[in-house]
């Protein structure tokens, strides 16, 4: 799906920015990985390369616009383009959920609106205006169901992650007319991502329960009665950035599983 395509991806060496990359990689992307710390990455491209596809592993971080600028400059130089950007960045530190908004201080609350919303639009703008001139491109982003619904102690992760929803619209209104599509993905708590049992950790003891009585109540709220694997997520991904999907643009993909109405 993905043959003769260049991608980069933020926050590769993340649960979901490594799946995304294996999904990638399988179908057949140039693949440009990138993170804040190289390890992860690294651990993530060597994985592929035993598959036999050739990646590039840079230290980027998704905040600092220079450096984002300079890496998609070398991406250029390497590869003549760059078809696909796909912003997978994370928060490591669990103590932004689990505080409620009445205690939660400032900087708290800014740091996921500065670190999802701002990256979003740095490596989203970045990479547009480098597709632009090719009329062809797909930036994508994955989001959460805070975006659309209320839940208790989750801090600013809702207004961040609503934020990126409504940055995918209007990015995609400006950009489709030049060839750009602009999707995120929306999936479920994905158990085997280590941040999802960080995160949930403190919630769930906010709210008396273990990490896995916690999963247990999400599974419940989804019609199968499941959470989501990675893979499954990934695959979508793929679709979403190959030409198959050349239909969307300016739209999140409902990956909740029954648990979010459209
Ligand atoms: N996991 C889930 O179940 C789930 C479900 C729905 C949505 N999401 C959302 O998907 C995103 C990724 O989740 P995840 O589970 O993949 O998280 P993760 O495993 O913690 O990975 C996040 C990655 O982002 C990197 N990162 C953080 N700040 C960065 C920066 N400024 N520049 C570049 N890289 C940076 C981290 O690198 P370092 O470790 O080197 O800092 C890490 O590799 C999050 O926004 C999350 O809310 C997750």
């Amino acid at each position: 799906m993905l043959k003769g395509k260049v991608a980069v991806i933020y926050g590769a060496g993340g649960a979901i920015g490594g799946a995304v990359a294996r999904a990638f990689a399988r179908e057949g992307a140039r693949l440009f990985l990138t993170g804040r710390h190289r390890p992860s990455v690294d651990a993530v491209a060597r994985e592929i390369v035993w598959d036999g596809m050739p990646v590039e592993v840079a230290e980027v971080d998704a905040c600092d616009e220079q450096a984002v600028d300079g890496h998609l400059e070398s991406v250029i130089d390497a590869a003549g383009r760059v078809d696909i950007s796909f912003n997978a960045v994370g928060i490591s530190d669990p103590a932004i959920l689990g505080v409620p908004l009445v205690e939660l201080d400032v900087e708290r609350f800014s740091q996921p609106i500065r670190t999802w919303a701002t990256s979003y639009f740095l490596t989203a703008r970045l990479a547009a205006r480098r597709m632009i001139p090719n009329r062809s491109g797909v930036i994508m982003t994955v989001t959460t169901l805070h975006s659309r619904a209320g839940f208790t102690l989750a801090g600013a992760y809702g207004p961040a992650m609503a934020a990126k929803e409504a940055l995918t619209r209007e990015l995609s209104a400006e950009l489709a007319p030049h060839g750009i599509r602009v999707v995120g993905l929306r999936p479920q708590a994905m158990p085997e991502a280590t941040q999802t049992g960080e995160a949930f950790a403190s919630r769930a003891k906010s709210l008396g329960m273990t990490r896995e009585q916690f999963l247990d109540v999400l599974a419940s709220r989804t019609h199968p009665r499941r959470l989501m694997t990675l893979a499954e997520m990934a695959r979508v991904a793929a679709f979403m950035a190959s030409d198959d999907a050349s239909g969307m643009t300016g739209t999140i993909v409902n990956l909740t599983m029954g648990s979010l109405d459209d």
